[in-house]
């Protein structure tokens, strides 16, 4: 059987000119609760097609008519509507025009004389494909929607994890910091001492060359440490850099860059760095992200080991080539992570780090990096005193 509930309530543009066959068949087409706008030639059809357009399901059309014929409007209705299905009447000796209409994107021939049952089935498909189109169309449209909002989230959660790790890094620049400005403020007070007390004989010759030999000293150890300071800007500054840049390195390199930054912090927090790097194999990485990925592992380490104030507390980085690729091992021996949440800490916004406000992103933005940016692997396993979070990068990606 089947189902005419489709037509029930569509609206059909039936242009005919034998007003006989037009009034029989729109009967039957009311039959159905099919509304129907009736027309006597192309011209007629089409001018109520441009008033009307948006009201019309289904366009059923003869091929020979004054004015302007079946093909010349449905031409013209296809400038307007590219997909609306259309359904044409034709009589035998005018199969001719067929080749015509393929380009036109016909639904279906109704042969004349009408058979009311093909006209029926014809119409039926015709609506069910408009139908499923537009139900398509707006599941298109809500996924286009889905992605934009998924993609701005996305970015808000860079912009957080970034501000994040803009938090750690005056932390660690801090650290970084201590050592130089205490030595140049040692320097500087040295030489004001051996001033104001007058430790130099002025009068003689070897007095002013003790002096100009101490002043050279401490104004090299003042430069040596300004330069310190430099570099350790330029460091913090390459992190932030937002251009992305694809390198060709070995893992060595950004884990260095890492250490460059984080070291002293962690060593301020009594914790030993342990490298193993053994890994030899040149990876196409954008390094200002691994760099990021590498810390937001390294200060949650750091931050796991403080809170259980861990004797001996370690961070131990291991790399190892694979066939095609490289793998990291960062191990800690802070004591690991409950097994129920093994799993979860790869997703966005958890943290059990409720009184330091943490963000619960430093893990979801790294599994973005390496799993999404660089195709690679990041995952972690509880061993033995603590937990290790393993990176795979391939060579080629
Ligand atoms: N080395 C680790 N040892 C034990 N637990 C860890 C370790 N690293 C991460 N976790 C757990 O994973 C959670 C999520 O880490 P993630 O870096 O995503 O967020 P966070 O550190 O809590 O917040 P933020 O990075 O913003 O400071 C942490 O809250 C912690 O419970
Ligand atoms: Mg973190």
């Amino acid at each position: 059987m089947i189902d005419t509930k489709i037509l029930k309530n569509i609206t059909v543009l039936y242009a005919e000119d034998e007003l006989i066959l037009q009034e029989g068949i729109s009967e039957t087409l009311n039959l159905f609760e099919i509304n129907v706008i009736c027309v006597k030639n192309g011209q007629e059809g089409l001018s109520v097609f441009k008033s009307s357009h948006k009201k019309i399901d289904l366009i059923l059309t003869d091929i020979k008519m004054p004015k302007l014929d079946g093909i010349g409007m449905i031409e013209k209705i296809r400038e307007i509507d590219k997909n609306i299905p259309i359904i044409i009447t034709t009589a035998h000796q005018e199969t001719n025009f067929l080749m015509q209409s393929i380009e036109l994107d016909i639904s279906a021939y109704v042969l004349k004389p009408i058979d009311i049952y093909k006209l029926e089935a014809s119409l039926i498909k015709a609506i069910e494909s408009k139908v499923l189109r537009e139900e398509l169309i707006q599941k298109n449209k809500k996924l286009e929607i889905e992605i934009q909002k998924n993609e701005e989230k996305q970015k808000i959660m860079e912009t957080q994890s970034r501000f994040a790790a803009m938090g750690e890094m005056i932390n660690m620049i801090a650290h970084q910091w201590r050592q130089p400005l205490a030595s140049i403020g040692t320097a500087s007070y040295n030489l004001k001492y051996k001033l104001l007390s007058e430790k130099f004989d002025l009068e003689t010759k070897e007095g002013r060359a003790e002096q100009s030999n101490f002043f050279s000293k401490k104004l090299d150890e003042i430069e040596f440490y300004v330069q310190n300071l430099t570099t350790t800007i330029d460091d913090f500054r390459n992190f932030f850099k937002t251009d992305k840049v694809f390198v060709n390195t070995r893992i060595e390199n950004p884990i260095r860059n890492t250490l460059k930054i984080i070291q002293k912090d962690l060593e301020s927090n009594n914790i030993d760095v342990i490298l193993n790097l053994r890994s030899q194999n040149q990876i196409n990485i954008y390094e200002n992200e691994i760099v990021h990925v590498i810390i937001n592992i390294l200060k949650n380490a750091q931050d796991k080991l403080s809170e259980k104030k861990i004797e001996n507390a370690k961070i131990e980085i291991t790399t190892l080539d694979l066939e095609d690729g490289i793998k990291i091992d960062i191990y800690d021996n802070g004591g690991g992570i409950e097994k129920e949440n093994l799993d979860i800490i790869f997703e966005p916004y958890f943290s059990t780090k409720k009184e330091k406000n943490g963000t619960g992103i430093g893990l979801y933005m790294s599994k973005i990096i390496v799993e999404k940016n660089h195709q690679g692997k990041i995952y972690a396993t509880n061993i033995s005193e603590g937990i290790c979070f393993s990176i795979i990068l391939y060579c080629m990606i």
